[in-house]
């Protein structure tokens, strides 16, 4: 007697035998178990790689150039690539890379470079010597042939193409100093659609502004104005020739705060202008009022002022704290409240992860006298 049964027992890294009931296996399944064999164990480790890189989003780049773009040499352009010089994730004008640095910092850059170029990515970097270190970091221990994590690029300052889904009819660009950063690859983008542009490029002198050599191929569509010939600028010299109504104009600023928060005053009545923005430092806190700040951990307490954030507070326990953008939206400075009457004020965070007790220290603050935090 025949046990059929047996067929249905083998194991399934053996081929079948012959698909027409022949006692000899089947070339045709056994070419196809033997691919098996081989690939999917193989396909299997890849997919770990490769769901393992997409998890954590961080990308291994080669230091490929390095560039003082400031004739004050305060300024410096670094330009990154894959290792095999593969095709990198594509980006559009205004966009950022996080970089992780040795330290653990983690410190957001405009993207300064080419989009087309898909190969490669650059970024430019001030010097701030009384700052949070990392670009001190990035200055001294940055070198080409070492190899910098990234994540990104993500976009937080998009450009919208006048014809393309903004109602504009001109563009503007705004720039102060290191702010020409994200507006570089959209003068590059405007121009190439040959749009109706133009720009004033502000600082201090000529010699802090990055990029000057660089952007004298635009001709007088560029303007630069420099603190100590011109002064400092008015609002008119910034926003250009503005007629009253239906100005069909599109503004596009990087720059400090304060020349931001004018520019926002100067056109809060104007809705025929378009007004959009990138801060290179954390916006002016509003409506702050002062309270305490406790660290679950150790008991100590901070008193945090109705003009500081709770980030500001927290580094004078924690210098090391981490943080990014200080403005509310990368989630590098993120912890746990335990206690307390949160004021969430960032645009990152779901209603779930607050109702978790997650708590962004760069923007957020506390409507109650004492804030916990799970440190
Ligand atoms: S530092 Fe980016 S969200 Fe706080």
């Amino acid at each position: 007697m025949t046990d059929h049964s047996e067929r249905h027992t083998v194991d399934l890294s053996t081929e079948p035998p012959h698909l027409y009931g022949r006692f000899r296996r089947d070339p045709l399944m056994r070419g196809l178990t033997g691919i098996r064999k081989v690939w999917f164990p193989f396909w299997g480790a890849l997919s770990r790689v490769r769901d393992g890189a997409a998890d954590d989003g961080i990308l291994t780049l080669d230091v490929i150039d390095r560039e003082v773009v400031a004739h004050d040499e305060n300024v410096i352009a670094l330009t990154f690539a894959a290792p095999d010089r593969s095709v990198l994730p594509a980006w559009f004008p205004g966009a950022h890379l996080d970089l992780l640095l040795p330290s653990g910092r983690m410190r957001e850059y405009s993207l300064c470079g080419d989009p087309g170029d898909r190969r490669s990515y650059r970024i430019a970097v001030r010097r701030i010597p009384d700052g949070g270190g990392g670009s001190i970091e990035v200055h001294d221990g940055i070198r080409v042939g070492d190899s910098i994590q990234i994540k990104g690029p993500r976009n937080a300052f998009p450009l919208v193409l006048p014809g393309f889904g903004s109602p504009a009819r001109r563009l503007r660009f705004v720039a102060a100093g290191i702010g020409i950063t994200p507006i570089l690859p959209m003068l590059a983008l405007a121009d190439r659609y040959g749009l109706d542009w133009t720009m004033v490029y502000c600082g201090r002198s000529a010699d802090s502004i990055p990029f000057i050599d660089e952007l004298r191929r635009y001709g007088d569509r560029v303007t630069v104005r420099t603190d100590d010939v011109d002064g400092l600028p008015t609002m008119p010299d910034l926003v250009g020739p503005c007629p009253d109504a239906d100005a069909g104009l599109a503004l596009y600023c990087c720059g400090p705060v304060p020349m931001l928060e004018a520019l926002r005053t100067h056109l809060a009545d104007r809705d025929d202008i378009e007004l959009h923005f990138e801060r290179f430092s954390p916006p002016p806190i509003e409506n702050g009022t002062e309270f305490t700040l406790r660290i679950a951990s150790t008991g100590q307490t901070q008193t945090v002022a109705a003009d500081e954030s709770v980030l500001t507070a927290l580094a004078r326990v924690d210098p090391a704290v981490p943080y990014s953008c200080r403005q509310g939206f990368c989630g590098t400075c993120r912890l746990t409240t335990v206690d307390g009457d949160v004021d969430h004020r960032d645009s990152l965070l779901t209603d779930p992860e607050r109702e978790a007790g997650w708590f962004l220290p760069c923007v957020s603050r506390c409507h109650s006298d004492t804030l916990t935090v799970d440190l």
